[in-house]
């Protein structure tokens, strides 16, 4: 009896440490719905910053440059939350635009991640600057070859 009940005790140990930390328990759902949110606020929200000011002039050079660093910095962490099985096909299309394109080329998807944050680099120092005409022009460039780069291959088309 004594053996049996540490059997139960060493298999339960090891069914436990396999399942690690709550962290990497996350559902492939919550992980969907995390990256997304990061999409949202640390993303979308420096990127339009920038772009209330180049499209309409609205804050200033100094709110573009400080946007742009942080969008820069969060850049690399696009590609965080990311686990296989949590793309288009294991999900319904509602839930995920992720191609399956990004698992099978993720060292371009990690590229294209580094394209953005080179391009945000290239748009804080310009707006360091404070040239209007050469602000917009290189946040033009942030959005086509930074958003724009990595959503055409890798993301899919929404649908309602
Ligand atoms: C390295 C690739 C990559 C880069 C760079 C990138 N995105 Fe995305 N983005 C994605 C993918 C993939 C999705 C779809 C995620 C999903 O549906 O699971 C997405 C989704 C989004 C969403 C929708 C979030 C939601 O709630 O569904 C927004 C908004 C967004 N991106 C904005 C941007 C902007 C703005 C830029 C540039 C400043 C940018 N992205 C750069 C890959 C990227």
């Amino acid at each position: 009896m004594r053996i049996l009940t540490g059997t139960i005790l060493a298999a339960f140990a090891v069914v436990f440490l396999a399942a690690g930390d709550p962290a990497t328990a996350m559902s492939g759902k919550e992980t969907i719905d995390k990256r997304k949110a990061f999409m949202k606020e640390k993303i979308l929200k420096p990127y339009l910053v920038a772009k209330k000011f180049a499209k309409n002039g609205e804050g200033t050079a100094a709110d573009v440059a400080s946007a742009a660093r942080a969008l820069s910095a969060a850049a690399p962490d696009i590609t965080k939350d990311y686990p296989k099985g949590t793309g288009r096909g294991d999900f319904d299309d509602k839930v995920t635009r992720a191609l399956p394109k990004i698992w099978e080329d993720w060292a371009g998807f990690q590229k294209a991640a580094g394209v953005l944050g080179t391009e945000a680099a290239k748009l804080a120092s310009v707006a360091d600057g404070g040239d209007k005409d050469a602000i917009a022009a290189q946040f033009g460039k942030t959005g086509k070859m930074g958003c724009g780069g990595c959503h055409k291959p890798f993301r899919g088309a929404k649908v309602k």
